[in-house]
């Protein structure tokens, strides 16, 4: 069996029905391993559902997802405990953000050791050296070593974003997955967190889901459209934008 894909996840004809209603239908795509892939549309389309997919959060009435790490045979996310898919290597920011405002930015990182698992032994326990470097390393990365010892309360909308892509670092995930990272950013903010995730995906792949075009072509290396559960194309930013359809469903309505 050859281990190493040039995909890292493989999405194959999910279908998820929730009462009567398909929110997805047979979505079938593949993820480059090191690419930043976006999942656009407009609201309603699935998006959230898929990555909720990914995730193991919810369960797909058909299909499977299967996850190709670097160092270990395939493994079939479908049916998986929640739990387990972040011990596999897969991370997830949600919308809200989820940093503890009391703590300081370095010490939320510390917590991000644990991966939550064993939060009363992270607290009590001193990160080892090699720890604390990388964790150093993880805040240079996001631009917020120099603010390490501000409470993560006192950081700006966008640096708490940042923060949190940082935490999710810090368990060097393959995979991490984002749903909306520059809602309530300005463009500054937005486009900083654009070349954040350029030099993050040297690492790591990333799924994006985003309605701010600008974003999108700042960092996309593949697009896939989703609406009414169904892809309705893929490839780069260029031929999305330049697709009739696409126009006529998603971009003409402009920001929803
Ligand atoms: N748990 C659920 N139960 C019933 N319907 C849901 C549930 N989650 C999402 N939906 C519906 O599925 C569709 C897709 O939702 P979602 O994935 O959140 O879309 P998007 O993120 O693209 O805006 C929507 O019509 C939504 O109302
Ligand atoms: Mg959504």
């Amino acid at each position: 069996m050859e281990l190493l894909s040039e995909y890292i996840l493989e999405i194959n004809h999910i279908s998820v029905c929730f009462d009567g209603f398909y929110a997805l239908t047979d979505v079938t795509t593949k993820i480059k391993r090191n690419s930043i892939h976006f999942f656009i549309g407009p609201n309603g389309a699935g998006k959230t559902t898929l990555l909720d997919i990914i995730c193991a959060k919810t369960k797909p009435t058909s299909g499977t997802v299967v996850f190709n790490p670097m160092y270990k045979e395939p493994i079939t996310l479908t049916g998986m405990p929640e739990y387990e898919i972040v011990w596999n290597g897969i991370g997830r920011k949600f919308q809200v953000p989820s940093v503890f405002v009391n703590l300081t930015v370095e010490d939320n990182m510390v917590l991000s050791l644990s991966g939550g698992k064993r939060i009363v032994d992270s607290i009590l326990r001193t990160p080892s050296d090699e720890q604390n470097e990388h964790i150093n390393s993880l805040l240079k990365q996001v631009g917020l070593f120099e603010k390490k010892n501000f409470r993560a309360g006192a950081l700006a909308h966008g640096e708490k974003q940042w923060l949190e892509i940082a935490m999710q670092l810090v368990q060097e995930p393959e995979l991490i997955m984002l749903d909306e990272p520059a809602a309530g950013m300005g463009k500054p903010e937005t486009f900083k967190s654009g070349e954040i995730l350029k030099k993050i995906k040297k690492d790591c792949t990333i799924i994006v889901i985003e309605h701010d075009m600008d974003f999108v072509k700042q960092i996309a290396d593949t697009v896939t459209v989703l609406h009414e559960g169904k892809i309705l194309m893929e490839g780069s930013v260029e031929s999305a934008l330049a697709d009739k359809t696409v126009q006529a469903v998603y971009l003409g309505r402009g920001k929803e």
